[in-house]
């Protein structure tokens, strides 16, 4: 692709709940999308979980069947990131651990053309050491969306050290097409969206340990009090506690600042198992349709 040449074939690769939402969006703007993940099964769930969000709006009236079937038209399935070879622009959306990202976004680097973008979609980790690890590092950038991806408006897109001034204007553009609104942020620890997010949630987490106020009443403080549309632990709970944590540790081990020290329940969630939403227990209950909070 040449820099004057608008990007119309992408690459997701990780079809999670965030990869499904990137594919979907992108797909419903007009774009050609490649959604990858390394099991078939994992792919057919992104693919079934991006059918059921847009038969949502069919049902609603928002969409008409006919629109619904050329969005999931555009995007073609693979379990092979070599099949990423005519990608304008790849995107990883894979879990945040550095090893997985790097050995991605190598394999990412190695299938697309020279001057194909590569994104991240990283919550926390820093998009200059991501770029430090494939050749012409000035393509690499982070664009990270927000969960649910469909119904959220904001992309961070975040700028390494080495990421050029066309690689920036080219994904402003791209995110701005598909219906977000692009803000550009320097390459620090959580960026913008999760430095201040994640203290919050974490101090919540603190607050109801210290029995300062039950889950549902200190969201509901937070709802009411500071008309955020949920309280920080239901948040956290779509987050996922896993995800919360991980990113807490990034903070606190990157400012080397313990002003950012996980809360032991955290932690302790964590170790239980209750990841909130994703398996039915977190801060509230979602096996019971009583326990999901309003
Ligand atoms: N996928 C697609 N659409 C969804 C959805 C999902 N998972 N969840 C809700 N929606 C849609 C609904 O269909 C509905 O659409 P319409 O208006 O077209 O009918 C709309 O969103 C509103 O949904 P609801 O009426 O069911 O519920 P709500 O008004 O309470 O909104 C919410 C739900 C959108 C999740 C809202 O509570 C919200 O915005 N919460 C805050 C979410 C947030 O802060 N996310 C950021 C997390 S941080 C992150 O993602 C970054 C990171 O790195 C950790």
């Amino acid at each position: 692709m040449s820099g004057t040449q608008e990007i119309a074939r992408v690459g997701v690769v990780g079809a999670g709940t965030m990869g499904a939402g990137i594919a979907q969006v992108m797909a419903a703007a007009g774009l050609a999308v490649t959604l990858v993940d390394q099991a078939e099964d994992f792919v057919a769930k992104g693919i079934a979980t991006i059918t059921s969000g847009l038969d949502r709006q069919v049902a609603k009236g928002r969409l008409d069947a006919g629109e619904r079937d050329a969005i999931l038209g555009r995007i073609g399935t693979s379990t092979n990131t070599a099949d990423l070879a005519g990608a304008d622009l790849a995107i990883e959306v894979v879990p945040e651990r550095f090893e997985i990202k790097r050995d991605v976004l190598r394999g990412i680097a190695q299938a697309v053309g020279a001057g194909a973008i590569i994104a991240s979609n990283t919550s926390s980790i820093s998009i200059t050491a991501l770029a430090a690890l494939v050749e012409r590092p000035e393509r690499v950038i982070g664009m990270h969306f927000f969960n649910p991806v469909p119904v959220l408006a904001l992309v961070e897109v975040i700028r390494g050290l080495q990421t050029s001034d066309e690689t920036v204007a080219q994904t402003m553009a791209l995110a701005t097409r598909i219906g977000k609104t692009p803000v550009e942020v320097a390459d620090a620890p959580g960026f913008v969206a999760n430095r201040l997010l994640l203290p919050m949630i974490n101090e919540a987490v603190f607050a109801l340990a210290e029995g300062v106020a039950s889950a549902g009443d200190i969201d509901t403080v937070m709802k009411l009090g500071a008309a955020h549309p949920m309280g920080p632990l239901a948040l956290a709970d779509l987050i996922g506690l896993d995800v919360c944590l991980g990113i807490m540790e990034v903070l606190q081990a990157q400012f080397g600042d313990d002003k950012y020290r996980p809360a032991p329940l955290l932690r302790q969630m964590v170790a239980a198992g209750r990841l909130g939403r994703k398996s039915g227990r977190g801060f509230h209950d979602y096996t019971t349709s009583e326990g999901v909070p309003a």
